[in-house]
């Protein structure tokens, strides 16, 4: 299991110690959610802020963008060379085209899914990606209870991965702590998005390592 924090939930006071500390205690990537105030009702932070995060990560940025114009805000980030750029399907008119436009700059394309979104609906994108990402709370804001039924989803997520693309990852994103963890690598997840439970921890070595446990043989 791979684990990416999201910054969201980081002391923004501090920031650059934040993302250290979290690199340090061995995620794999750096999760940072952009958010426009149009697509969810909250904003976030922009690419002069997330260039100093890119600073001093010393793990490949994860971008998730909840924003409306998601070609706009492709065009801001890319030049930060993060690993990958995932968008919400719900905001897109033409996923092909831009999952292609994020993959010819060099950098690894994802689609998003809202609690309500069923995995049907990207079948035909899945030969074209290189990750899902399901959320497991509305988008948002960090620290919201986690949607069970991204467990199921997940799972049926995985069936048409297996057909389509094995190569395509999933990642969970939102409430996710050390009680479901183990619900979801069963449910065939690859990676964990944690905000709260990693920054609302003490020691964020131990939390990071309490969700990517010992790896399945
Ligand atoms: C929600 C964001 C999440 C959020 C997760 O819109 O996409 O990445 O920061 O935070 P937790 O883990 O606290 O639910
Ligand atoms: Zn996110």
């Amino acid at each position: 299991m791979q684990v990416a924090p999201s910054i969201l939930s980081a002391d923004f006071g501090k920031l650059n110690e934040e993302v250290k500390a979290i690199c340090d205690g061995g995620c794999d990537l750096v999760h940072v959610d952009i958010m426009d105030g149009h697509f969810v009702p909250n904003l976030t932070i922009g690419p002069v802020v997330v260039n100093t995060v890119a600073k001093v990560a010393t793990k490949p940025l994860d971008i998730h963008l909840m924003v409306e114009n998601n070609t706009f805000f492709v065009d801001l980030f890319a030049p930060l060379k993060p690993k990958y750029i995932t968008f919400h399907i719900e905001e897109e008119k033409h996923p092909h085209r831009l999952i292609q436009k994020i993959k010819s700059l060099g950098i690894k394309a994802g689609v998003v899914l809202n609690p309500h979104t069923p995995p049907s609906l990207i079948k035909y994108l899945i030969a074209d990606l290189d990750m899902v990402l399901l959320m497991s709370v509305n988008p948002g804001f960090g620290g919201q209870k986690f949607i069970q039924n991204v467990i199921p989803k997940a799972e049926e997520l995985k069936e048409l991965i297996k057909l389509y693309n094995p190569s395509c990852l999933i990642e969970v994103d939102g409430g996710v702590n050390d009680e479901n963890i183990s619900l979801l690598k069963e449910a065939g997840v690859d990676i964990v998005v944690a905000g709260s439970y990693v920054y609302g921890s003490e020691d964020y070595k131990e939390a990071i390592e309490s969700l990517k446990g010992k790896p399945i043989l």
